[in-house]
């Protein structure tokens, strides 16, 4: 067997020469020929390495040329590469500025994790790359992670941290789950109460002793500014970021802020931001201001995130409040909805209609299925695959997010090692063994957009402890959906993980030991690297 490059993801082909290695000195340079949809990537391994950046450079030299080549696009796609390494030179060609970047993290990942803090000065300088000829291409589009900040906040540098090393996996899309009933943490222009009232709750129910409060107020949200920086910071690393803005349940701390958008006439209705993890009865009520309401956030929405896809969650919508508020039932009536879910389905058809009208893509939690799903929406299946397989068959676009392999959340140890879990023990081995296909009819194959990694942050307060859960089972997932399947194998996975947990290392990254290791795994509540 030809050995394995330490990279991770596996790429799809990768070919050790046996010609003399790359020397990496103070005199190599990154070529991008002027090409301005490099200049992000080219800055950030300028940054990375150490070295400078030239529009040309000298034929001989010690080059780093990157060039987006429109001839390998038909063949790798545009986030496809090559990457070749001689003595003389190490060229990276993309199918489009995605694959070019996608590149440069195959080339980091070649260099020893001591660049990440010393660049080309690391291990004593003399750095080499061996020579090597790798092409490669992602499995899947939609390579994720949701991030839940509602459950607990995380300030602008700690998400910019995570996306960061997202990208180093050469995963692109960041579902980020700004809304629910713990906290709106999206600043709306029109709507000042959504953050000044509902991204504050009085306390938080204790982890791992439920009954018992902190008596700690906890908050925060993101400014449109903040946003837009994230936005940004995704973009230069070809991560997506994709809003998650529940409705029409989840969503306590908007009707907190704004208790008459509710159904204010159903009995016991009293909204507040939450403080303890539960499912919850508030909905939208489904009457003229309240839509009117979705709509301006929406559209807030969509002038600070490109996203083709837009989340609008979907999920856990309970149906007692509407059939108790005679306003909701006179709607259901007018619009001959026999139950609450078809209520449900009218209003996910209704944002639907509303995002396509704009040329965006809804996408929601497989509960969108329940009373038939809109014509053109996406659907992420995280109750079961099941859905998702049904959802393909009848022509809809899906991303598998399932609790059985992608909830990381529940915990990677037993409950003994963890001190408790949720859910099902999730081991990195059963993450890796995940087919995003398994159980689709080939035909239907195109129809899976990807596969997703969750992190609900109800039990987790820190970035640390959000580190700790994502890797490395989070690396073995940007396996699953970047490397081909005959590729994969878990015992290599393992030998490149090695390398992989060192860049941790030197980069602060948290994260769980594998099982595997002589060391045994961190307590999750106090991780190496603080809080
Ligand atoms: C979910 O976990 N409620 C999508």
């Amino acid at each position: 067997m030809t050995p394995s490059p330490t990279i991770i993801p596996i790429p799809v082909s990768c070919r050790f020469t046996g010609g003399a290695p790359f020397p990496l000195t103070a005199k190599t340079v990154i070529a991008t020929g002027g090409d301005p949809t490099l200049a992000g990537t080219a800055a950030q391994l300028a940054k990375l390495l150490d070295v400078r950046v030239a529009e040309t450079a000298q034929a001989g030299g010690n080059v780093i040329s990157l060039v987006v080549d429109s001839t390998l696009t038909g063949r790798l796609g545009p986030e496809g590469y090559t990457l070749t390494v001689t003595a003389s030179g190490v060229e990276i060609r993309g199918g489009g500025a995605a694959g070019v970047f996608y590149g440069t993290q195959s080339l980091r990942q070649l260099l020893p994790p001591d660049i990440e803090r010393f660049g080309r000065r690391a291990d004593g300088g003399g750095l080499t790359v061996a020579a090597l000829e790798i092409e490669d291409r992602p499995r899947f589009t939609w390579r994720g992670s949701l991030l839940d900040v509602s459950r607990h906040f995380s300030p602008v540098a700690e998400v910019k941290k995570y996306i960061a090393t997202l990208a180093l996996h050469k995963l692109n899309v960041f579902q980020w789950h700004l809304v629910d009933d713990q906290g709106w943490r999206i600043q709306i222009k029109k709507y000042p109460r959504l953050t000044s009232v509902g991204a504050w709750r009085e306390t938080t129910i204790r982890v791992g002793n439920e009954g018992e409060y902190d008596g700690v107020p906890h908050g925060g949200f993101y400014t449109q500014d903040e946003i837009r920086e994230v936005v940004a910071f995704a973009a230069e690393r070809f991560v997506t970021v994709v809003p998650e803005i529940e409705l029409p349940g989840h969503s306590s701390a908007a009707l907190a802020a704004y208790p008459k958008l509710g159904n204010t006439d159903a009995p016991g209705y009293a909204p507040k931001v939450q403080s303890k993890w539960a499912i919850f009865p508030e909905t939208y009520s489904p009457k003229p201001e309240t839509l009117a309401f979705l709509d301006d956030v929406l559209t807030e929405v969509l002038g600070l995130f490109p996203s083709t896809f837009i989340h609008i969650g979907g999920d856990e919508a309970m149906k007692q409040q509407w059939e108790s508020s005679p306003t909701a039932r006179a709607v259901m009536a007018e619009n001959r909805l026999k139950d609450g879910h078809e209520l449900q389905s009218w209003f996910i058809r209704r944002t639907e209609n509303f995002l396509a009208q704009r040329g965006r893509r809804l996408i929601g939690w497989d509960e969108i299925q329940e009373g038939g799903l809109a014509p053109g929406a996406a659907m992420m299946a995280w109750r079961d695959v099941k859905w998702a397989i049904e959802a393909a068959r009848l022509g809809h676009d899906v991303v598998m997010a399932p609790t059985s392999h992608t909830y990381f959340d529940y915990t990677e140890g037993t409950a003994e090692e963890e001190g408790g879990t949720i859910g099902a023990q999730t081991t990195l081995e059963k993450v890796y063994s995940f087919d995003p296909t398994a159980g689709v009819e080939p035909m239907h194959h195109a129809r899976v957009l990807g596969a997703q990694g969750q992190l609900w942050r109800e039990r987790m307060p820190s970035l640390a402890v959000v580190e700790f859960r994502a890797f490395p089972r989070l690396s073995a997932l940007a396996e699953v959906v970047w490397s081909p399947l005959e590729r994969k194998n878990f015992d290599d996975f393992r030998v490149r993980l090695r390398v992989l947990l060192a860049r941790f290392d030197r980069l602060g990254v948290n994260y769980r030991r594998p099982r595997d290791s002589t060391t045994p795994p961190a307590n999750p509540m106090s991780p190496p690297h603080g809080t």
